[in-house]
C-alpha cells in the first residue's frame, strides 16, 4: 500500500491533535444540552475517525450508523446520494444528532443528509468532518466541526478509501495520481 502513497498529508500525531481539539469543542458545546447525544457514524469512511473521537468525548452518548454513497468506483461525485443503510431509531425529536463524516467534497452528501434528518424532526443536527475540500464545493454547505481543510487532492487512509482499499493506513496520505487516472 505504501508504494501507492505520494506523500503523508496528516500523520498519526497530527490526527491525535485534531481529534482532541474537536472533542474539546464538542464537550463544551453539548455539555448543557438536556437531550442525549447520538453520534451518527457514516459508514464506512468515518469509522476510524469516529472511534478515536468518541473516546475523547466525555458526555453520555449513543451510537447509530448510516451508510450512504455519492461516489461510485471512481473519484468523481455522482450528483445524488443513495441510502444503503438507514438510521434505525424513532423519536429523533428526543436527540441531538451529530453526524460524523470522513470528508466533505461537493457538499452534497452532508447537505442532503442534514436536511433529511431535520425533516425527521431531530432536536438538533450538526456535522463533524475530519477533512474538508472547500475548493470542490458544488452546493452551499459548511460543516459545524472540521478537523482540517485540504487542497483538491485525492486522499486515502485513516478510514478513507480508493475502491475500498487503503482504509487501514494509520495516516492520511495523498494517493498517487497514476493509481486512479
Ligand atoms: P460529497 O457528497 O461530494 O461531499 O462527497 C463526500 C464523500 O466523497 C466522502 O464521504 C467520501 O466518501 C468521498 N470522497 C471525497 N473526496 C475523497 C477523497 O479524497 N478520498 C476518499 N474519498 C473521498
Ligand atoms: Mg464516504
Amino acid at each position: 500500500m505504501l508504494k501507492d502513497v505520494e506523500r503523508i498529508l496528516i500523520d498519526e500525531k497530527e490526527l491525535d491533535e485534531i481529534t482532541s481539539r474537536l472533542a474539546d469543542k464538542i464537550n463544551h458545546d453539548y455539555k448543557d444540552s438536556d437531550k442525549p447525544l447520538i453520534l451518527l457514524i457514516i459508514l464506512k469512511g468515518s469509522l476510524v475517525f469516529a472511534s478515536d473521537l468518541m473516546k475523547k468525548i466525555n458526555l453520555p452518548l449513543e451510537l447509530e450508523f448510516m451508510k450512504v454513497s455519492s461516489y461510485g468506483a471512481g473519484t468523481k461525485t455522482s450528483g445524488e446520494i443513495k441510502i444503503h443503510l438507514d438510521l434505525m431509531r424513532d423519536h429523533l425529536e428526543q436527540y441531538d444528532l451529530l453526524i460524523i463524516e470522513d470528508i466533505v467534497d461537493s457538499g452534497r452528501t452532508l447537505s442532503r443528509l442534514t436536511q433529511l434528518l431535520k425533516n425527521r424532526n431531530a432536536n438538533s443536527v450538526r456535522t463533524c468532518t475530519l477533512l474538508d475540500k472547500p475548493s470542490r464545493r458544488e452546493v452551499d454547505f459548511a460543516p459545524d466541526y472540521c478537523g482540517a481543510q485540504i487542497a483538491d487532492e485525492f486522499v486515502i487512509g485513516y478510514g478513507l478509501d480508493y475502491n475500498e482499499k487503503y482504509r487501514n493506513l494509520p495516516f492520511v496520505g495523498i494517493l498517487k495520481r497514476e493509481i486512479y487516472s
